[in-house]
This record gives C-alpha cells, structure tokens and sequence, in this order.
C-alpha cells in the first residue's frame, strides 16, 4: 500500500491487512481472508456491513441529487430529520447535523457557551470526546492534548461514576457538564446505576446544561437505542454520530429547543451536514434498527457474549464488562498481542486503554458467531499467556 505508507499522514496504528470488503458482520481482506468484525470500524458498521436498507436507500439517492446545502431544502434531509425525530432522545426538541463525532461535541460546546453564557465544562476523567481542539478539550488523555495546548480554557474534569465528587469541580463559571453514559475509549466503564441520575440532580440544582455523548455508546449498540435509557434520566443534549449513518458519516446534536434556539442564522453551519446521501444512508438506518428487531438482539447477545467470557478459567481476566454490545475484558497485562492474535485467527477486536480488549461486533450477530468469537478471542488470550509465560 505504497500510498497509504507513503503519502497519506502517518497518524494511525495500522493492522498489517487491506480490507476490500463487507457484509453482515463480516469483511474481507484483498487475499479473500474472512474476518468476523468486531470492531465495525469503532462502532460504524453497527448493522453490519452494506446493510440492504442503508444500500438501496444510498442507491436511489445517488440518482437524484448528492449535494444539498443547507440553505435549501431537500427531500431526503426533511424524510430523514422525521425519522430522527421519532427516535430523539426524550427531554431533546431539535438536531442539528453535522458529519463527524468530534463535530458533534464542537457543536455542542457553543450550544453551552451560547446559552449560558458561561465557559467553563466540567468534563470526566477517562473520558473521550473527539481530536478537534474543542473536543480535544474535553478529552482526559494526556498524550492527545499535551501536543496540542493550550486547549480550552475553563475545563475541569471530575472521576467518573462517582457523583459526590463532581460538586468540588463546579464554580461559579461552570455551565455544563460532559458524560458519556458509559465510556468507550476510557475502558468500556460502566458508571454505577445511581451515579447519571445523581449528576443529572446536581445539573438541575445548578442550573448546569448535561450533555451526553453517545457518539459511541448510541443507537442501539447497548440494548436501547440510547445508553441512558438505562439509568432513567433526561439529557439537555445529546451528540450521536458513528453507526447513526449505518456507515456513511453523519452527526447529529440534539439539543433541548431553548437551547439550540439560543443560536441565530450563521453563528453555526457547515458545508456537508444535512447531505442529501448522508440522510439517505441516516434514513435506511433508522428503518433497520427500529424494524429488524436489533436492538433487542445487542442486549441478548451482550450477555451470552459477557457470560461466556465470564466462565473462562483464567487470572489474567481482571473483568468482563458493558452494556449489550460494547463488551470491554479487562487484562492484566497490554492487549496488543491478543488484537493481533485474533487477527491472524479471523476476528478483528479492538483495544480500548492498554488493556481492555474492546468488542463493538454488529448488532446482526448470531449466537453461533457470537461463539466462535468468543472462541477465538479466547484461544488468542491463552496464545499470548502461554508466550507471556515461556518469556518471564
Ligand atoms: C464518545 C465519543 N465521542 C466522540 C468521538 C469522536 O468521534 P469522531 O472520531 O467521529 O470525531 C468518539 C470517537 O471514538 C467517541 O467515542
């Protein structure tokens, strides 16, 4: 891959294969190797790959119009914001669209400065927001900000999951919080069922805007369409991008009306959000997840997948851990061996931190794919014990 190697920036760790193809929950190198995808492309691919719905829907676009801005109406943007709206998150009023994750939380850091009026966040330790400066801002890993600062100013983080500390780093300047529901890149951590709850009560005592960002951890991925549908609460916005486009990229803010309709004509837009073949793809998807029954497939083959892993005989398993389909087992040792040994044996894992082995499969998967995953992922952990142990 000459120009991928030599042309295109250096930024990303690279698996030694070339993926040419996909569908359902698995993909194809350029030698015809099967791969069982869980890894989705980091959650994209959540109903599979080339899902039928997603597919026709882009097919019929592409012969009517690709580009639509903004400034004009369009047909597939108005049919696809009707099947946004049947699936908004409760408490939220109106979307605005945009085209990446990071996007979304830019978006949503000028909704809180916008209508409070205040600047300063309180964002979460282990969390994971994005790389452009605002989300980058929010972001915890010191290794992605340090580079790049000075970053926002006014950004405090608070430890995750534990509500009573959250008090100590709000002030007088504070105007929102960030939280993801359960934290994807930070380790697959799922907060204590009160803790959302209680952050949401210590937002309304202080008149705090709570922002959700379920860019990864939405649209189905943990047995309901939203992750905080299982902690009972109302966000004031929520950022959804990754699968929301069932593999075409597209974002979308939603936000309560009074604070989306704080911003005027022109303070935000972009070039491409509301496109014309983004919606289509956005509109195909929506009719799959709530039609084909997925969702309630993530949370049944979440827990097959997190009970097998939790029969497993070994020490070096600390937890196994998630909600429906965003599974996190937690080594104790780096993970990057096991990624590539499962690899070798046809399953695509990701990592999450050094030592979460990260699984974001689609939400189509069969429980007898479910096992040979956990076959596979199983064997590639002993693979690597065993070399851990002739080498100490
Ligand atoms: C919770 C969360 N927010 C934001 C982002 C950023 O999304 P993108 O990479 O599309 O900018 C990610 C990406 O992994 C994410 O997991």
């Amino acid at each position: 891959m000459k120009y991928e190697d030599e042309f295109m920036a250096d930024t990303f760790w690279k698996r030694p294969v070339t993926l040419v193809r996909g569908k359902g929950t698995k993909v194809w190198d350029s030698t015809g190797k099967e791969y069982i995808d869980c890894g989705c492309g980091y959650g994209v691919a959540l109903l599979g790959h080339c899902h039928p719905r997603v597919v026709d829907a882009i097919r019929r676009q592409t012969e009517k119009i690709l580009t639509c801005h903004g400034s004009f109406y369009n047909d597939a943007r108005e049919e696809c914001l009707s099947k946004l709206a049947k699936i908004k998150p409760e408490g939220t009023d109106k979307v605005f669209l945009s085209n990446t994750g990071a996007e979304t939380v830019e978006t949503a850091i000028k909704l809180c400065r916008k209508y409070t009026k205040k600047r300063g966040i309180v964002a979460m330790v282990n969390g994971y927001h994005g790389k452009t400066m605002g989300a980058l801002s929010l972001t915890w890993a010191s290794k992605y900000r340090e580079p790049f600062m000075p970053l926002l100013s006014d950004v405090k983080f608070a430890p995750y999951g534990k509500a009573e500390k959250l008090e100590g780093a709000i002030d007088d300047n504070t105007g929102a919080v960030f939280v993801e529901p359960i934290q994807g890149e930070g380790g697959i951590n799922v907060p204590p069922h009160d803790y959302l709850r209680q952050v949401r009560e210590i937002c309304d005592n202080k008149g705090l805007i709570m922002v959700l960002d379920e860019v990864q951890s939405g649209f189905g991925r943990t047995g309901k369409i939203w992750a905080h549908q299982h902690f009972g609460i109302k966000p004031d916005i929520l950022c959804s991008s990754k699968a929301l486009g069932g593999g075409m990229p597209i974002g979308a803010t939603f936000a309560r009306a009074d604070i989306m309709d704080s911003l005027r004509r022109g303070e935000h837009s972009n070039t491409f959000g509301g496109n014309p073949l983004a919606c289509a793809a956005c509109t195909g998807a929506i009719d799959a997840i709530l039609e084909d029954g997925l969702v309630e497939n993530a949370a049944k083959m979440g827990e097959f997948i997190k009970k097998r892993f939790g029969e497993l005989d070994t020490k070096m398993i600390r937890e196994v851990r998630g909600l429906g389909l965003m599974i996190g087992i937690d080594m104790r040792f780096e993970i990057m061996d096991i990624i590539l040994e499962a690899l070798e044996k046809g399953v695509i894992v990701l990592e999450s931190g050094k030592t979460v082995v990260r699984l974001l499969p689609p939400l189509t998967i069969t429980e007898q794919e479910a096992e040979k995953v956990f076959q596979v992922v199983s064997d590639s952990i002993r693979t690597v014990e065993k070399k851990r142990t002739a080498g100490a």
